[in-house]
């Protein structure tokens, strides 16, 4: 029987941000590769699948005006215990958004989409809360021949966790149906490791994409 990710990450907060390295896992790199350049100063960021909000705050400390939601308590107390003057909020990205059209510059959702089933009106709600030419950055995990798991739509990795995978013809036309601009990358996800725990070397597939409404 597997758990939900609530369940999964409400037991993961305390120890998330020194596992990342042990996972393989750096939202960092997307961050900057996208925002490093841009004049965040005043920019209202949505930070979706926030976990313990190292990225929020890496907002913030540019200038902006961040938010952060995450399905997960733990990990909202977490992020909100290491934050100052930023607004969490516990919410599932599976419900629409709780905030009115047009209410950001920027959007990003790294980490966190796999978990979710249904992801089309997932996308349809961040194309709608953000601004027109408001930026959405997101990692989906794909499926297909040449990734772990083959072309499986859905995955159980790491003991419980069910993962949802789409083929990438399929992101990109999802993607393109909601927003007007959109550019695509193969990066790598997670480290998988075999049932004792150990690296296989094999790591999940993302299709990152940046899109603009
Ligand atoms: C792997 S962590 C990524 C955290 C952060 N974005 C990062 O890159 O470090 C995934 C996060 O997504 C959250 N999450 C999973 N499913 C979610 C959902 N349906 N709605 C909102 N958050 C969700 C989890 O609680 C967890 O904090």
């Amino acid at each position: 029987m597997s758990e939900s990710p609530q369940t999964l990450f409400d037991a993961l907060a305390e120890d998330y941000e020194s596992m990342r390295e042990e996972v393989g896992w750096n939202p960092f790199v997307h961050i900057r590769e996208v925002f490093e350049n841009s004049v965040l100063s005043g920019k209202a960021i949505l930070d979706a699948g926030c976990g313990t909000g190292e990225c929020t705050r890496w907002f913030q400390s540019r200038g902006a005006s961040p938010y952060g939601l995450d399905i997960s308590p733990e990990m909202c107390f977490k992020a909100a215990e290491n934050s100052e003057n930023i607004p969490y909020l516990c919410h599932d990205l599976s419900e629409p958004l709780p905030f009115e059209d047009d209410r950001f510059d920027g959007a990003v959702a790294l980490g966190c989409l796999e978990y979710i089933p249904n992801i089309e009106e997932t996308v349809r709600e961040f194309a709608r809360i953000l601004k027109p030419n408001g930026v959405f950055l997101g990692c989906f995990e794909r499926c297909g021949k040449d990734c772990p798991g083959g072309n499986a739509l859905s995955v159980v990795m790491f003991d419980d966790w069910v993962r949802f995978r789409l083929p990438e013809n399929e992101i990109r036309a999802m993607i393109l149906r909601h927003f007007a601009h959109a550019e695509f990358k193969r990066v790598p996800g997670f480290k998988l490791t075999d049932d004792d725990g150990k690296e296989t070397g094999k790591q999940t597939q993302y299709l990152r994409v940046i899109a603009v409404v």
